[in-house]
């Protein structure tokens, strides 16, 4: 044993390890293996197939678990199915005392619960002690208030039914409180799968449900892995799917979910930047650094593994790092001193020494900590890569590990360049003494989480999620809750009506009788970018009456004239940037064009089949609602959260950029306005693909928006058929999100095309919707579906 005098010669720490006895007698309790929690019991999995769990950081077994089947899977969900009537129905205070209960009973199990997920994952038990399972509780309490509060506070919304929930292993017990505690607020019953690597610390979470009285099969935990994931994922008994985890599992959900009107939300991977300004408290960026990168070996979705340092100040930046870098201890997760534990499984060492190798047979200059690693267990020191080509693999791809890839830049113009260049967005951290200039960065950065001077902070009461390929809903505050409701209206939809089939006939007359024909007057263009245009294939078909009469043609669009309508939504970006009144503007002068031209309107709609006062009602109906999204052009407020103190967490909402828009057959004029609307209203340009039915309303239109001083690009209409055009807008990768409101029957093609790249699709039941209501025709549940939202931490104080 070293004496004082040379402990203080050395500074070296000495070990100080947590206890884990606890843990092991638990471990040893379940010797003969854990079990499945179905409807409120531990039960073995139906082939009786287990599998082992180890700790990484020893290479040695900690237990072995069940191994879910097809079989385990059904009888999860329908335990879940049983549950749910009772549960559902609760008042929101009784599900509130459980809520508080598990949060209370996670408390005082805090010390077991860190421990069992530091040897089940190999994270420090600094954080899993500071981190991981206090916010645990902390989503268990807030949510316990928001099952209190939504039947006043989140009214006409109810429970979206039986949730398939697929977690990921890099933070086990918080992703399943992410998860099971807005689920279980809403009213939900759920079916939950951990990750085959961590599954421990969520069947200590069943012990903790049955605890609390939790009654049976409103949480069910099946363990497998990806398997019994893809087993839930299919499921036709489940309404929800919510995943966390890669991106490439992440669109294989997105495709296997495509048509059956499964909610789902994806929470996927990133490649968060992380930028530095030459004015930034660099020491303070720094520590920035090392929690974003280190933290967690950077087994983190949201990890700022993308250094960009502005170039005056680089060198020195760099030099900093590599001091503080060498100084992070690597070694036993269960000592309360060390930096950085076991890695999470060696497959998953494998991969990150694998693109490292990558980074350097490319060319990228290594640096890594020569910090000593522990002979046994997956280690990997804390390395960065300092002179990254912005366009190698390991600046683009996402390494979860230890691994920080730095880049420069000169000006704040390149950083945003730099930062947007990669497919995801889900989070990014900007460090600056300047707050103009750190909050107008954050502002242009597509991520749907930033923080400003600071770095991984998460709360309850904050949403968490991505913008592009890092997927789409949000975890945490109002917005995750919305994630877990359906609005009632949703839930009473109009029956099915029979439906007139657009037959797109471009032989000349479109096949009918000449002799019934009247005079057309004009054919109807495309518009495109603020112009009228040919459709590029040169065609076009005849649009008939019900009874048959011909009422003029309209142009057959293909996939190169929705290529050209997004191009020129896409450069039509400075809409997205006029503040609200502006566009307001803009839309009440709409509305009093329309109104100049309403008898034109209401006789195309006689001409299409309408009576008088229906036509007359039609475009009456249109105005209004054109006034209704005007008015809240400036009023869909974000909100500040209330996180933690001395932070400013600012929710914002954000337009998507180009949404396609796919308009449903009924209500011809005031079905297409219903969705141009609330999408240019928040900001974004849309590429209208109006419905075969009836399109001349639309064309119609354009001499509207030419009158109204809308800008080239911010509404393009392509006419055409709608099933091919949707799937090409679906395809499309500067396509930022799209609605479809056509019959059930065509979701899937557009929800398979969108898995590219995994837009968010909202599929509406055009056909059973009633478009004149105020209460299904319009609403801000139209405005939710045109904004993302970005959470922009802004902490304070010295
Ligand atoms: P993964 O995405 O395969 O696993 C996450 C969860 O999905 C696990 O519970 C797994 O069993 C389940 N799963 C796998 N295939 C499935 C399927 N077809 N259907 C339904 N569920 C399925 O991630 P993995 O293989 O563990 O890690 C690979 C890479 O993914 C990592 O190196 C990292 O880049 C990324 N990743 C990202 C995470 C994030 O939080 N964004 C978390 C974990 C991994």
């Amino acid at each position: 044993m070293p004496t004082v005098k040379e402990i203080l010669n050395t500074m070296e720490y000495g070990p100080a390890p947590e206890a884990d006895s606890p843990v092991r007698e638990w471990l040893e309790h379940h010797r003969d293996g854990f079990r499945h929690y179905i409807g409120g019991a531990f039960v073995q999995s139906s082939e009786g197939g287990t599998f082992r769990v180890m700790n990484p950081a020893r290479d040695e077994p900690l237990a072995n678990v069940a191994e879910g089947t097809t079989r385990d899977i059904d009888a999860a969900v329908s335990a879940a199915t049983s549950a749910f009537p009772a549960w559902s129905t609760l008042p929101g205070h009784a599900r509130a005392r459980y809520l508080y209960a598990i949060a209370r009973h996670i408390q005082k199990r805090e010390r077991f619960l860190s421990v069992l997920e530091t040897l089940d994952n190999g994270k420090p038990i600094r954080e899993t002690r500071d981190i991981d399972i206090p916010l645990v509780a902390r989503h268990f309490y807030h949510h316990a208030g928001w099952a209190e509060l939504i039947e006043t506070d989140i009214p006409d919304h109810g429970p979206v039914g039986v949730c398939g929930q697929i977690i990921p292993w890099n933070f086990p017990l918080l992703m399943l409180a992410w998860k099971i505690a807005p689920a279980l607020a809403a009213g939900n019953t759920v079916v939950l799968k951990p990750a085959e690597y961590t599954p421990l610390t969520a069947l200590a979470f069943a012990e903790i449900c049955s605890e609390v009285g939790l009654p049976p099969g409103v949480v069910n935990i099946v363990t497998g892995d990806g398997a019994t994931g893809a087993a839930l994922v299919a499921h036709a008994g489940v309404s929800k799917i919510a995943f966390t985890g890669s991106t490439e599992v992440g669109r294989i959900i997105r495709k296997a979910t495509a048509g059956s009107g499964k909610k789902l939300s994806l929470e996927l991977g990133g490649k968060s930047p992380f930028i530095v300004f030459e004015d930034a408290d660099l020491d303070g960026a720094v520590e920035g650094v090392v929690d974003a990168i280190f933290f967690n070996q950077g087994q983190v979705c949201c990890a700022g593994s993308r250094l960009l340092i502005q170039e005056g100040i680089s060198d020195r930046f760099l030099d900093k790092l590599r001091r503080r870098m060498a100084t992070l201890r690597v070694g036993d997760p269960l000592d309360k001193s060390i930096d950085m534990g076991a890695i999470v499984d060696p497959a998953q060492l494998a991969r990150i020494e694998s693109l490292v190798q990558q980074g350097v047979t490319e060319g990228g200059t290594l640096w890594q900590s020569d910090c000593e690693l522990p002979a046994r267990g997956s280690f990997y020191p804390p390395s960065v890569f300092v002179n990254a080509e912005p366009a190698s693999t390991i600046a683009e791809v996402e390494i979860f590990g230890p691994v920080a890839v730095a880049m420069t830049f000169r000006t704040p113009e390149e950083a945003v360049q730099l930062a947007n260049n990669t497919r995801f967005g889900l989070a990014a951290s900007v460090w600056s003494e300047n707050i103009d200039l750190a909050l107008d960065t954050a502002s242009q950065i597509k991520a749907g989480v930033l923080w400003i001077n600071s770095t991984n902070l998460f709360d309850a009461a904050a949403g968490f999620g991505g913008y592009r390929e890092s997927g789409f809903g949000r975890e945490g505050g109002r917005e995750g809750l919305l994630e877990y409701l359906v609005p009632m209206i949703e839930k009473s939809l109009l029956p099915a009506a029979p439906r007139t089939v657009a037959k797109l006939d471009a032989s000349p007359h479109g096949g009918l009788k000449t002799a019934k024909l009247p005079e057309i007057d004009r054919t109807a263009k495309l518009y495109i970018g603020g112009k009228q245009a040919r459709p590029d294939g040169g065609y076009s078909w005849t649009v008939t009456a019900p009874d048959g009469t011909a009422l003029g043609e309209a142009g057959i669009g293909n996939r190169k004239d929705i290529r050209n309508a997004v191009e020129t939504a896409v450069k039509a970006k400075g809409w997205s940037g006029q503040a609200g009144h502006n566009r307001a503007q803009v839309l009440y002068f709409m509305a009093e064009n329309l109104s100049a031209r309403a008898g034109e309107f209401a006789d195309r709609l006689r001409s299409s089949g309408h009576s008088g006062e229906a036509a007359a009602n039609e475009v009456e109906a249109t105005i209004r609602r054109i006034f209704y999204y005007a008015a809240w052009a400036d009023k869909f407020d974000g909100r500040v959260h209330a996180t933690r103190s001395r932070h400013l967490t600012i929710g914002l909402h954000e337009p998507f950029g180009v949404i396609g828009l796919v308009c449903p057959d009924e209500a011809p004029l005031l079905g297409m306005i219903s969705l141009i609307l609330p999408a240019i209203a928040m900001g974004n340009r849309v590429v209208v693909v109006p419905s075969p039915v009836q399109p001349l309303s639309a064309t119609d239109f354009y001499q509207v928006l030419d009158t109204s001083d809308v800008p080239g690009g911010v509404v393009s209409i392509v006419t055409g058929a709608r099933a091919e055009l949707a799937k090409t807008l679906a395809d499309h990768d500067e396509v930022d999100a799209l609605w479809y409101a056509a019959p059930r029957s065509e979701w899937a093609a557009v929800e398979l095309a969108s898995a590219g790249n995994l837009k968010p699709v909202w599929t509406l039941e055009g056909d059973r919707t009633d478009w004149h209501a105020t209460t299904t025709g319009q609403g801000p549940r139209f405005l939710r579906h045109a904004t993302q939202l970005k959470t922009i931490w802004v902490p304070y104080g010295e």
